[in-house]
Order: structure tokens, then C-alpha cells, then sequence
């Protein structure tokens, strides 16, 4: 029994002040949980109005909190006063409705189905790169966004979303942007007219038409695509009901949203870290010109690809698109042998522990080559943790590894993005981790065949 630890709530910034925390931990939230972790360490209560959340910060607390106990929370306030807008998606559904959905989807995940989707992801860049001209200037950030919806929208619905892809990437945008403010998120009801949510609105209503249209679309098309939308349109209740359009698109936007906008920003901060670390990316290079020599990869290349990997396992380290995690309660128990109470809520922040220097050397600097050794083994487990862990690990884990090292092996393999002078590159910690004003840079084409035939010039050197 939790009584018998004699501990109460753990100590925080906001006892005996209590609306302090609110400010800084809506407008700066990565530097305000930060800041609690070098304060209290590893246990941290808030308090904020009513509400009480014990932040944790040690991996093997988060993990007691994601698997041991994972049955005892549901998904926090800021998700779940989002649900207007992903409904009962997989996302933010709980209980028996999610586990169906989860399983429902499941398939849709397996690592052989992205097999086939691997070609789609190339196929797409290939369709981008053909755009780009050397000496032209781009918001990288904006490439992937338009990029990965494509891919999102092409392997899970098979649906073409080009002629839809800017108008329902400038909704998704702005709801993210929306909600990045966390403060009115919660404490200002959906429902009420007020200027922003009017804007949601719209936004939610100019994507629900793209949505029910490509829904309307498959189901007179009637036959199984082989995707994620024929399955949950065949999927049946045991006593026969199917999904309604309003489920599919509740499923769909939810897809939408945690499948393309995680993806981009994981490869704007790669291409933006790369362009800082000249080293970094010579190395990328060279293992991409001698495995690949201008071709375009396929999945059977990335286990010869390593350094790739490590470059994408190290951004998302540093820069974790999913940048902290919340829970609610809802039942009592105890957590680091503090008593959590029905509606008290429970936060962790992947920003924080991704850049605790017990765990990584120089923890800020951009180094793949970190994970070189068994540095993912040696580590306690939740000491990386970019798509959770749990019950609700990101289902698109696999899928996302896959199109994030597919997309940076075909274009850094034809591309140099240069950073341009005097743009401001910094993160803005919104329902995901983004770069607040894009990534803007000059492209630079490569020259890989000139580098494959050095490289293998070299090789044959060493053999004679
Ligand atoms: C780098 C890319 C990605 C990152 C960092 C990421 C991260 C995460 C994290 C941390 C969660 C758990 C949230 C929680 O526990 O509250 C999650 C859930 C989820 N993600 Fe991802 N994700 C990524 C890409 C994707 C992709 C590509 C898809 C789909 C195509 C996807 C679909 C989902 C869904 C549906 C859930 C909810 C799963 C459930 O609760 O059953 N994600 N993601």
C-alpha cells in the first residue's frame, strides 16, 4: 500500500504559488521541464490551478509508469482535449475501443506490409527531387511535410493526395500550431466560439471533406486495395455492424496527423544537424555513394546502410518529434513510491531524458557515431524512448524508421542542403517537436558518380 512509503506529493516549483508554473510551462515547456529536472531530479510534482502531475525523469520510473501500470492511466489533458479533432482515433481512444482499433490496424504495420510500401516512399522523394534545382532555395521543413503526407496518404488509403496535400497540410499545420498552446487547449472549451476555435473549425472541416471523399471514393469502389482502409472497411463487430464514416474518419485523420507531420520534422532537424556537422555528413555520404552509387535504395540496402540509421536514431534523440508523453490516472496507486491519486496526472519528456548526461556523453552534441557499439543495450531501456513504450507504443515505429532512412538516402545521395545565412532555425515544442520558422536552405546537387568511382577506385587500390 502506498501509506506504508509515508511519501506525499513530491516537491515542486508551484507549492505555495500555485498559478506560477502555468506561464512557462505553456509558452517555453522544453527549458521549463529541463530546468525541473535539474532543480528536483528525477521526481517533480506541479501543481497547476487544481491539477496535480508528478513529472518523472528516471527510465526505469517511466517504464514502471508506460508497461507496469499502463492500464491504470488514460491519455493526458492536452490529447484528450484534442479529441474534437481526432475523435476515437488510435490515438486517443481508450479502453476495449482502442484494443480493437489496435488490432484492427495492426496488420496494416506488420514490418512485410512496409515492405511494400518502401517503393511508394522512394518512388514520392524521386517525384520531389525531380522538382528541385541546384542554387534554389527551399524550407526544407515544408518539403518533408508535403512529402510524407503524400507517402501517408498513398500507402495507408491509396489515395493520390497531391491535388489535396497543400490544402489539408496547411489545416494540419494550423491545428498543430493551435495547439501548441496548452493553456487554452485545456482551459478553453471547444465549443466556444471564441476567434482560434472558429479557426479549428474550418480547418477540421476542409480536411473532414478531403477525408469523407476519400472514403466515399473506396467504398464504391468496393473491392479490398490490400491498405489500412480496406481493412478497417471490411473490418466487422461481432454482431455484423461495420465502421461508420465518421469512425474511418476519426482512424484516418488520426493517421494522418501522427503518420506525416512525426516523419518531417524528424528529417527537417536531420537535415538541418547535418548541415552543421560537416563530418557527419561526409561520412553519410560515403556510405551512401559506396553501397549505393547513385541508384536509388530500396529496403533490402538499409541494414548495409548503418551510418544512416545512426544519424536518424541520433536525431530523433536529440530532436524527439513525440518531445514528452502525459498521463491521467484513473485509478490510485503509486509511482516511485509516491501515491498517484484518480485524475492526478503523470508527465515524462523524451526531450529531457534523451539529454541526461548520465545516460549519453556530451548529451548536446550531434554524434551518430554513438551508436556504433551496444549503446542502445547498455542503456536502461526508457533512457530512449522516441515512440513511447507499452500498450501505446507508436503503432507507425517501423514504418516511420524505414520512410525517415529511405527518404535521407535518396536525397542525400543527389543533395546538400545548405543552410542559408541568418535564418533562425529553433524548435517549437507543439503537440510535436518542429522547427518554429522551417528549415530554409540552398540546394546543392552532388556529384555521386564522380565519388562512387573514387570510392571504388580506392577499393580496388587496396585490394591489388
Ligand atoms: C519519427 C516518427 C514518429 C514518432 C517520433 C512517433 C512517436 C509516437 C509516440 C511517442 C507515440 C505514443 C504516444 C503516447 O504514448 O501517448 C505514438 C503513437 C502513435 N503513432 Fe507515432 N510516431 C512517429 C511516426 C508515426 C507514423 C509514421 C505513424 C503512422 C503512419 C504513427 C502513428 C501513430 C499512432 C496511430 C499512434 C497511437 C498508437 C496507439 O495508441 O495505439 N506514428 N507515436
Amino acid at each position: 500500500m502506498w501509506h506504508a512509503t509515508g511519501k506525499k506529493f513530491p516537491p515542486g516549483p508551484s507549492e505555495g504559488m500555485r498559478r506560477w508554473s502555468l506561464g512557462p510551462l505553456n509558452d517555453t515547456p522544453l527549458e521549463y521541464f529541463t530546468k525541473l529536472a535539474r532543480e528536483y531530479g528525477d521526481v517533480a510534482g506541479i501543481r497547476v490551478l487544481n491539477f496535480k502531475t508528478i513529472f518523472i525523469n528516471h527510465p526505469d520510473t517511466i517504464e514502471e509508469a508506460l508497461v507496469a501500470n499502463a492500464r491504470k492511466y488514460i491519455k493526458g489533458r492536452v490529447l484528450r482535449a484534442n479529441r474534437h479533432v481526432f475523435g476515437e482515433g488510435l490515438l486517443t481512444s481508450e479502453g476495449e475501443f482502442w484494443l480493437r482499433q489496435r488490432r484492427l490496424a495492426q496488420p496494416a504495420f506488420h514490418r512485410g506490409r512496409i515492405a511494400s510500401y518502401a517503393a511508394t516512399m522512394v518512388e514520392y522523394t524521386e517525384r520531389m527531387l525531380s522538382g528541385w534545382q541546384g542554387g534554389e532555395e527551399r524550407d526544407a521543413h515544408q518539403e518533408m511535410m508535403r512529402l510524407t503526407l503524400q507517402i501517408v496518404g498513398k500507402t495507408l488509403f491509396d489515395a493520390d493526395v497531391e491535388r489535396d496535400a497543400k490544402d489539408v497540410g496547411k489545416s494540419l499545420e494550423q491545428l498543430l500550431e493551435m495547439g501548441a498552446n496548452f493553456r487554452r487547449t485545456i482551459f478553453v472549451p471547444h465549443w466556444l466560439p471564441t476567434p482560434t476555435n472558429l479557426r479549428i473549425k474550418r480547418e477540421v472541416a476542409q480536411i473532414e471533406k478531403i477525408l469523407y471523399r476519400i472514403i466515399a471514393e473506396r467504398r464504391a469502389f468496393g473491392r479490398d486495395a490490400g491498405d489500412l482502409l480496406s481493412m478497417l472497411l471490411a473490418a466487422q463487430d461481432e454482431d455484423g455492424s461495420r465502421m461508420t464514416d465518421r469512425q474511418l474518419r476519426d482512424e484516418t485523420i488520426t493517421l494522418f496527423l501522427a503518420g506525416h507531420e512525426t516523419t518531417a520534422s524528424t528529417l527537417s532537424w536531420t537535415w538541418w544537424l547535418l548541415a552543421q556537422n560537416p563530418r557527419v555528413e561526409a561520412k553519410l555520404h560515403a556510405e551512401l555513394d559506396a553501397v549505393l552509387g547513385g541508384r536509388a535504395p530500396t529496403l533490402a540496402d538499409l541494414p548495409n546502410l548503418p551510418y544512416a540509421g545512426h544519424v536518424i536514431t541520433e536525431s530523433l534523440r536529440l530532436y524527439p518529434s513525440a518531445w514528452g508523453l502525459a498521463r491521467v490516472a484513473i485509478e490510485d496507486h503509486q509511482i516511485a513510491g509516491y501515491p498517484v491519486t484518480k485524475g492526478m496526472g503523470v508527465a515524462m519528456a523524451q526531450w529531457v531524458v534523451h539529454r541526461d548526461p548520465r545516460w549519453y556523453d556530451a548529451p548536446e552534441e550531434f554524434r551518430p557515431d554513438r551508436w556504433e557499439g551496444d549503446l542502445l543495450k547498455r542503456l536502461p531501456k526508457f533512457a530512449y524512448f522516441p515512440f513511447g513504450g507499452g500498450p501505446r507504443q507508436c503503432i507507425g515505429n517501423a514504418f516511420a524508421l524505414i520512410e525517415a532512412s529511405l527518404i535521407l538516402a535518396t536525397v542525400a545521395q543527389k543533395f546538400r542542403l545548405r543552410l542559408m545565412a541568418n535564418h533562425r532555425v529553433e524548435p517549437l515544442a507543439s503537440i510535436t517537436l518542429r522547427p518554429r520558422y522551417g528549415v530554409r536552405v540552398t540546394l546543392e546537387r552532388r556529384r555521386t558518380s564522380n565519388v562512387r568511382d573514387r570510392a571504388m577506385g580506392a577499393q580496388s587500390a587496396v585490394a591489388d
